[in-house]
């Protein structure tokens, strides 16, 4: 069997809103991440306003939208997680150092919008910001980590969702582009890989989310705002290439394996579409830079009307990316005749199965997966592909003797990057990976930190309590023999 080649990038990957903390720090303005309350595997997260007679409100992150004339806003007697998260924004030294001790090749890391440009309309980037980031990449390469950069992890400026309906509105390809431009300057000769936007097709996966009636009536604007959306990555990566020759730019896509739940062609045509839809609509944009055929029919029985111009269909045409890079944790069934037993996942649903056997947040685990949506990708695209997330979220105990011993996040990686050896010896052309949430961090869909995915575990509690001290858990070592043996010693 062949191993892993001899460059492969190994590290971790991570995001500011739920890493880096500071939030009003270093001149950064607030983000929607700043309005998200906490939540748990059985209740949603919050966003919260102010209305249009200044009364605070709430609703829940997929069963509710903003009222008219109301304003997201951060309201007293509200928690929210992000705010501190783990405080990489005071750490980030003795993180990376952490890092570099596992002898990471790579670390995937998110920039701020709201840290280079506060509000995202100003013309003049915020030279704090900018000075914050410099600091953390010359941290990384100083230890001989290669910076692993996504421009967008869901961070839109507050100001820009409050003021013009975030990427509802057209504008926010200009005041994007703007801070992409900004950055890929200001970082050229420290950073090389870039992504544009963290699981793009989360815009969609959404509406299934959603109960059916607010689902429809979200599907006009979801699809527009995805399209500014992919035109914004496809004029990123224009800028890029012209930037710097030697920049390399991904997509990074929530790779959903759907599997028929029976062979009735009924299920194994629903998988298909549901496939379509959700994982392979918005890469086939990226990646060959127009929208499938199989476009029209998700448009119409979606009641879409696309308003894209001729200058967006020639910027998707020559802003294709360079790599494919996707997370990938789990999968699901899917049928044709409604769901039995229901799954959970990476911001998807499912059908339960029987196969397989599921976390403690009820994510199926199911390492064979990887090894099909890496086929799945090399023969539909031909990219070098990087898995850019992937992890189990579980629950960790701290010995009284300070040790946190984690035999499951060991098995559920050591499986999952047999399953990259496999695929790499089916031939795909795999060149990284890293495994999520390397430092513990914020749950994005649930808002905890009891969820906890690291090497290095965080003292921080779902109240936001502890001292941010960092420890190494049992898998730290793992992870450094792995990567020492290259991918060789498993054991
Ligand atoms: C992906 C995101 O959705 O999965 C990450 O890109 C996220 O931001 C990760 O944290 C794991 O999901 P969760 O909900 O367990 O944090």
């Amino acid at each position: 069997m062949k191993g892993f080649p001899s460059n492969f990038l190994w590290g971790g990957a991570t995001s500011s809103s739920q890493l880096e903390g500071g939030w009003q720090e270093g001149g950064r303005g607030p983000t929607i991440q700043d309005v998200a309350t906490a939540g748990s595997n059985d209740s949603p997260r919050y966003f919260t306003y102010r209305d249009a007679q200044g009364r605070p409100g709430r609703y829940p992150q997929f069963g509710g939208t903003l009222p008219d004339g109301a304003q997201y806003a951060v309201l007293p007697g509200e928690y929210y997680p992000n705010h501190d998260a783990v405080d990489f924004y005071h750490h980030y030294r003795e993180d990376i150092a952490l890092l570099a001790g596992m002898g990471f090749k790579v670390f995937r890391m998110s920039i701020c919008w709201s840290r280079i440009f506060p509000r995202g309309d100003e013309t003049e980037p915020n030279p704090e910001g900018l000075d914050f980031y410099r600091r953390v990449f010359e941290e990384l390469r100083s230890h001989g980590i290669e910076p692993l950069v996504t421009l967008w992890h869901g961070e839109d400026p507050l100001y820009l969702v409050n003021t013009i309906g975030g990427w509802r509105s057209r504008e926010m390809i200009d005041h994007f582009t703007r801070y992409a431009r900004t950055v890929l300057t200001a970082y050229r000769g420290l950073v090389k890989y870039w992504l544009t936007f963290n699981e793009l097709n989360n815009t969609v996966m959404f509406l299934d989310l959603m109960p059916p009636e607010l689902a429809a009536a979200q599907a006009q604007d979801t699809y527009q705002q995805l399209h500014h959306k992919l035109v914004a990555s496809a004029r990123t990566v224009q800028l890029a290439h012209q930037i710097d020759p030697s920049f390399q730019v991904g997509c990074m896509i929530a790779y959903a394996v759907n599997y028929p739940r029976t062979c009735a062609p009924q299920d194994v045509l629903a998988a298909m579409e549901k496939d379509q839809r959700i994982t392979h609509y918005c890469g086939d944009v990226q990646v060959r830079g127009r929208y499938p055929a199989y476009a029209g029919r998700i448009w119409r029985q979606a009641g879409v009307r696309l308003e894209a111009t001729d200058q967006d269909r020639e910027d998707l045409r020559r802003g294709t990316v360079d790599f494919y890079s996707f997370s990938y944790y789990s999968s699901a069934c899917i049928s044709a005749g409604g769901v039995r037993e229901a799954s959970k996942g990476n911001f998807t649903i499912g059908e339960k199965n029987p196969c397989l056997s599921y976390s403690e947040w009820g994510w199926a685990m199911d390492p064979d997966g990887l090894r099909f949506a890496l086929n799945a990708v090399c023969s539909r695209y031909g990219l070098p592909v990087m898995v850019v997330e992937n992890g189990l979220g579980a629950q960790d105990t701290v010995e009284p003797d300070g040790s946190i011993h984690d035999p499951y996040r060991i098995a559920y990686l050591r499986s999952h990057i047999q399953a990259m050896r496999q695929a790499l010896d089916d031939g795909v052309d795999l060149f990284g990976y890293t495994a999520w949430g390397c430092i513990d961090e914020i749950s994005a869909s649930t808002g905890e930190m009891k969820k906890r995915y690291g090497f290095l575990y965080v003292d921080r509690d779902d109240a936001g309590r502890g001292t941010m001290a960092r420890r190494k858990k049992d898998s730290y070592d793992w992870y450094r023999r792995v990567i020492a043996s290259n991918g060789a010693d498993l054991s």
